[in-house]
């Protein structure tokens, strides 16, 4: 049995009204299905406005899904249940972009990292503070940090006391939304290193969003390529590193240098194409160099081709 499990989730926005009066749909998430084990990474790739983030909200439950279930240890998290939600907060926690944002600057790390051992702990005051310093040593601090503001740290130390912040309840999952892109190469690495160590030590579970394919191929076990809101691309590590197999995950590797040379030319430059019907098309049909007939009428299901391995695109029936 999975950890975390979705079936069939989608997302729809309804965007302000335009010239014409009317309101359109964006689509930010399309019947998503993914399977998370404990102690896993699932990287989730893909460009900006593929719905990643979206996804990532949904599961921590902050946005409401139009449909298709999230289920931890085989239950379904219902969205505004009370239960649930402290279900989710104690399970499944959520690391930043940017830790400046998501850490209050006029709290103390101290007090930032109290509030959630007072309402979802029986610890005591004292039991607490110990909690805290331990937490803080654990991602690399020190004891003593707590009674400093969030100004006070550099952008690395700021990310690990986010880090310190997601852990302190014991969460089994960790959704990390692009961690590591605000912070330099050398800082990236040891922020890294800290997250697998974490997962060694404590079995946590990640989800973790980027758009770097050096950093995903370092730290992930699967990994799941979106393209405007839907997967085309979902397997091992190991076996689409090798072989990325969708044209659309293989212009994303066209566009990394140190896989670029892998790849003909043609996939790096993505030439738009005029469709005749977009919303029935392949949603990488009018980017894609292989783009057939079919692939503009009709959408191409995901496809299990073995356990670990799902694909969406024509070329592959
Ligand atoms: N609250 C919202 N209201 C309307 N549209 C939204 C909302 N949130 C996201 N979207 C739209 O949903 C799509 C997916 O956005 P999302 O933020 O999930 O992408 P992303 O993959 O995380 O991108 P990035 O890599 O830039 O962070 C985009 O088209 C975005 O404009
Ligand atoms: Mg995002």
């Amino acid at each position: 049995m999975a950890l975390l499990e979705i079936d069939n989730l989608s997302k729809n926005f309804i965007s302000s009204t335009n010239w014409f009066g009317r309101a359109s749909v964006i689509e930010a998430n399309k019947n998503i299905n993914l399977k998370l084990e404990e102690g896993k990474t699932l990287a989730i790739v893909g460009e900006s406005g593929s719905g990643k983030t979206t996804l990532a909200k949904q599961i921590i439950g902050i946005e409401k899904p139009s449909s298709g279930v999230i289920k931890l240890d085989d239950q379904a998290l219902r969205f505004n249940n009370r239960q649930d939600k402290r279900k989710r907060f104690t399970n499944i926690r959520m690391i930043f972009q940017d830790p400046y944002e998501s850490l209050n600057p006029n709290v103390r790390i101290g007090h930032a990292l109290e509030q959630p051992l007072i309402i979802n702990t029986a610890l005591t005051a004292k039991q607490r503070k110990q909690k805290i310093s331990d937490t803080l040593i654990k991602v690399g601090m020190q004891s003593e940090h707590q009674y400093r503001y969030p100004h006070m740290f550099s952008g690395g130390q700021r990310q690990r006391i986010a880090i310190a912040r997601a852990i302190i309840l014991e969460p089994r999952v960790i959704i990390a939304d692009e961690p590591l892109s605000s912070l330099d190469v050398s800082i990236q690495a040891q922020i890294l290193n800290l997250m697998q160590t974490l997962q060694e030590e404590m079995g946590i579970s990640y989800i973790f969003i980027s758009h770097d394919l050096n950093i995903v191929e370092h730290i992930a076990d699967s990994i799941m390529v979106m393209y405007r809101g839907k997967v085309v691309e979902q397997g091992n590590v190991s076996q689409i590193f090798d072989e990325p197999l969708h044209p659309y995950t293989q212009a994303l590797f066209a566009s990394t240098p140190i896989f670029r040379n892998r790849f003909p030319d043609f996939l790096q430059q993505g030439k738009r194409k005029p469709l005749t019907n977009e919303k029935a098309s392949c949603v990488f049909a009018e980017r894609c160099p292989y783009c057939e007939e079919r692939c503009q009428s009709s959408s191409p299901p995901l496809i299990d081709v073995d356990d670990d391995f799902k694909i969406a695109c024509f070329k592959f029936d």
